[in-house]
């Protein structure tokens, strides 16, 4: 008899929802047996694009929460919904993958981190990146002391975040979004901890943060059409297009981390890592240990260069995430974990009232 698969329900059914579908299709553990959704059509719509038959649909979370047989809840509502649907399902008994950002504040934070450890059970939050092959080989090379001792880490999210995308209309918003270090941004923050961070799943703790915030995209009734090369009139964001956050981690490394909403450019992430002993800048490698280097070592690879959610490794993040259910064991990137990267964020805001450094763990 063959081995009984856990059961998912992913709820939220937009654009990056049908990249969760297909990943859990894939893997030979786990079977979708329903999706949710404000609308049903999104559900039908997610269904049908990923050839599921014999799915249930919901419009009622509840309700889907108590179909019977689901083991794991892929939560892939907006942003500000990310804390209650976490604390829901995790009092429902159900594992997590949860999406980035998981929250919009640090009580919401708090209060997940409550509910997950009283519930007893596994998280793991869509810092996608850490499953991205030049990520992944980045880390492998810091951990294996390719460069040394890592003392300065620098990541950037170039991305010209506008009305193209479907969440743009919650996310924009100061209430809803809160941020652009927060509603993108956060995937540097966690990059930078990431390769900041010594052993092959550690990353690295933020100790201090400075930051400044500015940019021209803030309060503008136009966005950049890198397609077109051209501009266009189109809902404002509420809060600033660029911000510049300068951290210290617990290991003695500083990192410089930057959101960039205004950038008239297609979408890049780049990377650069120092060691005492070497230099990484995105897929380009000098080190100690090449003696008759003479130029860049050069690694053939996927680049984390495209916006795209399909060029996102979802595949390896959810394959990760199952074999740490099925073994019992806890993902490198918990809810835990990233609280740590989101703090960052929360700190950077404190840190433009007072004009200071913040010292981490925030103050409760
Ligand atoms: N990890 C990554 O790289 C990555 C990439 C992209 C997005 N994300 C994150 O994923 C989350 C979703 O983004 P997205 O791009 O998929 O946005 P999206 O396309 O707008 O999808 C969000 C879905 O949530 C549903 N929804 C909204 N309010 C709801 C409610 N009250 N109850 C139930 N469902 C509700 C909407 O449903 P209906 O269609 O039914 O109205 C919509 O389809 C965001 O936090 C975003 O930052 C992460």
């Amino acid at each position: 008899m063959g081995e009984k698969k856990l059961g998912v329900l992913v709820h939220g059914a937009g654009w990056v929802a049908g990249e969760h579908i297909k990943a859990f299709n894939a893997n030979p553990h786990t079977e979708v047996v329903a999706i949710s959704s404000r609308k049903r059509s999104s559900c039908e719509r997610r269904a049908a694009e990923a050839g599921l038959q014999g799915v249930t649909f919901y419009t009622d979370y509840e309700a889907a929460l108590a179909h019977e047989g689901i083991d794991i809840v892929s939560v892939c509502t907006p942003q500000h919904l990310h804390a209650e649907n976490t604390i829901l399902a995790a009092s429902a008994g159900k594992h997590i993958v949860i999406e980035k950002p998981i929250a919009n504040s640090v009580a919401e934070m708090d209060a997940m981190l409550k509910a997950v450890q009283r519930a007893g059970v596994k998280t793991v939050v869509s810092f996608v990146l850490r499953w991205n092959p030049l990520v992944e080989t980045i880390k492998a090379l810091v951990a294996d002391d390719a460069i040394g001792n890592v003392y300065c880490v620098e990541t950037d999210y170039q991305h010209d975040i506008a009305s193209w995308w479907t969440g743009y209309e919650d996310a924009r918003t100061k209430e809803k979004g809160v941020s652009a270090m927060l509603t993108g941004g956060c995937h540097a923050l966690d990059a930078a901890r990431w390769f900041a961070g010594e052993g092959r799943y550690d990353a690295a703790t933020p100790v201090e943060v400075f930051a400044y915030a500015g940019g021209w995209r803030k309060g503008q009734r136009i966005e950049f059409n890198y397609y077109t090369n051209s501009f266009r009139e189109a809902p404002p964001l509420e809060y600033d297009d660029l911000e510049i956050v300068l951290i210290r981690f617990d290991s003695g490394a500083l990192g410089k981390v930057s959101v960039n909403y205004g950038c008239v450019m297609p979408y890049m992430f780049p990377i650069e890592v120092f060691g005492d002993r070497g230099t990484i800048k995105d897929n380009r490698v000098w080190s100690q240990k090449f003696p008759g280097q003479k130029g860049w070592v050069e690694i053939p690879t996927i680049l984390p260069d495209s916006a795209d959610v399909s060029h996102h490794p979802f595949q390896g993040q959810i394959n990760h995430f199952v074999d740490c259910v099925r073994n019992g064991q806890e993902s490198h990137c918990n809810l835990e974990d990233a609280i740590k990267t989101h703090e960052i964020v929360f700190a950077a805001q404190q840190s433009y009232a007072t004009k200071q450094p913040v010292s981490l763990p925030l103050a409760r």
